[in-house]
């Protein structure tokens, strides 16, 4: 049997800032994919995506609980940190970063990011506080980790556009990188919280990149951006047990479009609710 892997793991931001200094010293340049664990193939698609761009990555898994309300699933959100970190040396990761809650939210800790632009509507009308906790632990993480370059999934593909905004507005030092969504054989966007579906509530899952899919190529062969709109709607409505937006928007910055034929690089994005387990998925769509 071969043996287990072992991945260096930090908890401190003086500890993990001790090794970057290091790997700066030998000229190495630093990758870095934030994660709240639970990983999977999606997590480490990212991963390897920041092992082909840096010579060094780190990753950290902070369940971070400025980005849950009250009544969400931070307490039931899985903690899978042995597993993780296999996975993690496996796939040629070479840091992880696991610090506790005083470590990015201290004593005396006073700040909020508030951002507007992307973060307005979609994933902000059914989650409000979520943005500010994500763009505020992301702006600490990337202060504490200091990379080059960090990877962001397209399957939270508002918040890949969130991220890019702070970094922008804030001359953050670092480019941010887009990976792209790993799905199951038929097609359900891998997350997290996909262990939380019960067999016939997988199999509704399994219907989302469908409709969005024939979205997409809908709009991308020139029907009407309202009725296939309108179409995808129902169809969502019919198959999940809540909806709560099923939307068409500018690629870019994620604003509202013309209800005609689309007529620049556009974004479908859903979110619906199978049982009790909240689902997101999103693609592109080119005008024709
Ligand atoms: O996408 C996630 O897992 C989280 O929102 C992130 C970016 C790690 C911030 O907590």
């Amino acid at each position: 049997m071969l043996p287990a892997l072992h991945l260096p793991a930090v908890h401190t931001a003086d500890s993990l800032a001790a090794i970057v200094a290091d790997w700066r010293a030998s000229g190495y340049s630093v990758g870095f994919v934030p994660t709240m664990g639970a990983l999977h193939e999606g997590h480490i698609a990212l991963v390897l995506k920041a092992l082909e761009l840096a010579d060094r990555v780190v990753v950290s898994i902070f369940v971070n609980p400025t980005q849950f309300a009250p009544n969400e699933d931070l307490d039931r959100y899985p903690r899978t940190l042995e597993a993780d970190s296999a996975l993690l040396a496996a796939a040629g990761c070479h840091l992880l970063y696991a610090p506790e809650v005083e470590e990015i939210y201290p004593d005396g800790f006073a700040t909020t990011i508030e951002v507007a632009g992307p973060a307005l509507g979609l994933e902000s009308d059914a989650r409000p506080h979520f943005f500010s906790g994500v763009a505020t632990v992301v702006a600490r993480l990337l202060g504490q980790v200091r990379p080059d370059i960090a990877v962001f999934g397209e399957k939270d593909y508002q918040q890949l556009l969130v991220v890019r905004q702070i970094v922008a507005d804030l001359a953050l030092p670092v480019k941010i990188i887009a990976g792209e969504t790993v799905r199951e054989t038929d097609g359900l966007a891998l997350s997290s919280r996909n262990r939380y579906l019960a067999p016939q509530e997988r199999m509704q899952a399994g219907r989302l990149n469908v409709i969005l899919r024939d979205l997409a190529n809908a709009l991308e062969d020139g029907e009407p951006l309202g009725a296939a709109l309108a179409h995808a709607r129902t169809l969502a409505g019919n198959v999940f047990d809540a909806v709560d937006y099923v939307e068409v928007r500018d690629a870019l910055t994620l604003a509202a479009l013309p209800a005609g034929r689309l007529d620049r690089p556009a974004r479908v994005l859903a979110a619906v609710r199978a049982g009790s387990t909240r689902l997101i998925d999103n693609m592109s769509a080119k005008p024709g």
